[in-house]
């Protein structure tokens, strides 16, 4: 690639575009924004207005984008069952890309991805956003200079509370499996079992897990049907036991359920010589306990220094121009949590533990 402003295009332009992507792409000095995709033509017309993009950039189908000449890379911030096509569309065209988490709806239709960038090694992204936490990227580093010591537990609590019935939330397309896949776990336990991959650098060997739906119908999410009831065929909430290649015994907790919550992430990792807790609703924060704190059990909260203030869009554009930190998730890391949630899935459904070979 050479130094000119990287072109970069949008496809998808729904809430996650819109408040990351986007707003990354338009803050850095390395990349400008050249074109957008929605076959939704009033989210297309509202991205055209609100970033000042003329019509000829604007499209509403995505390989039309792809094949324009118009772009460089791409942002894939579309539902979940609509990332795979886009993306192999990417790679047939040479376009490298950023894709949204999770990386499909099951790990079978995500393996044509992983083969495409296996042979034409295409530079890629998968989105998993916490990995570009200050708390978490430095959290990783404490943990492989053995900071804490041989890690014993893993306890991990990610809870949001829009799912809730006074929220009211129609069913969008996160309530169908068919286009999301699963529902808390692909939405929220993705990230989690990404990120204690991260933080760990250690794999799964095992799932034991609980799903379950508290709210099986919900309105339809479209004004013509007045209100209809429709069913639900996702999670609202997914627990999960894990063990680990290293012999870390993990715990998840996940909802949508959690009344009054927001985006609140809580990770506690227990090492044989000290524990590190991180955290995070509006912003990110990392304490740790060790030595002489360990008497009286004080967790201390750390400075963090700047060098683990990265931002995700930025790290993608660098990893394109060749200078970024191999930090990134990348389609096989997408590919390793898409066969994890379907055996949590498997776990949960047949009431069994699964073993997971790492690939
Ligand atoms: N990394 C994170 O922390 C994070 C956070 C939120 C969402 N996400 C992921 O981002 C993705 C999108 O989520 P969202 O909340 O923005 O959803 P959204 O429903 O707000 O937006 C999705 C957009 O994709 C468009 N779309 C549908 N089919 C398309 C197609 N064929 N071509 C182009 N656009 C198409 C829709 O019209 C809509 O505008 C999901 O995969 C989700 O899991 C990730």
């Amino acid at each position: 690639m050479n130094n000119n402003p990287i072109r970069y295009g949008i496809i998808g332009l729904g809430n996650i575009a819109r408040g990351v992507h986007i707003p990354g792409i338009l803050r850095s000095p390395d990349a400008v924004l050249a074109a957008v995709c929605d076959p939704n033509e009033t989210r297309l017309a509202a991205a055209q207005r609100d970033y000042g993009l003329s019509p000829d950039v604007c499209f509403t189908d995505y390989r039309d984008l792809l094949s324009s000449g118009l772009v460089d890379a791409v942002s894939i911030c579309t539902p979940n069952n609509v990332h795979v096509p886009v993306a192999l569309e990417a790679v047939k065209n040479g376009i490298p890309f950023a894709c949204e988490k999770p990386l499909s709806v099951d790990a079978s239709s995500a393996k044509p991805l992983l083969d495409a960038v296996n042979e034409t090694g295409i530079p890629n992204m998968v989105c998993f956003s916490y990995r570009f936490k200050k708390a978490a990227r430095y959290a990783r580093d404490l943990i492989a200079a053995g900071r804490i010591g041989k890690i014993r537990h893993v306890y991990v609590r990610y809870l949001q509370g829009w799912g809730n019935p006074e929220k009211d939330c129609p069913r969008v397309w996160r309530f169908d499996r068919a286009a999301s896949g699963s529902g808390t776990l692909a939405d929220l336990g993705s990230h989690m079992l990404d990120l204690v991959r991260f933080l760990t650098a250690d794999e799964y060997t095992l799932f034991t897990a609980q799903n379950g739906t508290f709210m099986t119908e919900r309105r339809s999410a479209d004004p013509a049907k007045n209100g209809a009831r429709e069913t639900v065929d996702v999670d609202d909430y997914a627990h999960y036991f894990a063990g680990t290649q290293s012999g870390i015994a993990a715990s998840f907790e996940i909802s949508r359920n959690a009344f009054g919550r927001g985006n609140f992430q809580h990770i506690e990792i227990y090492g044989d010589r000290g524990a590190l807790v991180y955290e995070l609703e509006d912003d990110d924060f990392l304490c740790i306990c060790e030595g002489a704190d360990e008497g009286t059990h004080t967790f201390r909260r750390m400075e963090i220094p700047e060098q683990y203030f990265v931002d995700q869009m930025q790290c993608f554009l660098d990893r394109l121009r060749g200078d970024e930190h191999g930090l990134c998730a990348t389609v096989a890391d997408g590919y390793e949590d898409m066969l994890e949630l379907d055996e949590i899935i498997r776990s949960s459904e047949n009431g069994t533990a699964v073993r997971h070979s790492a690939r």
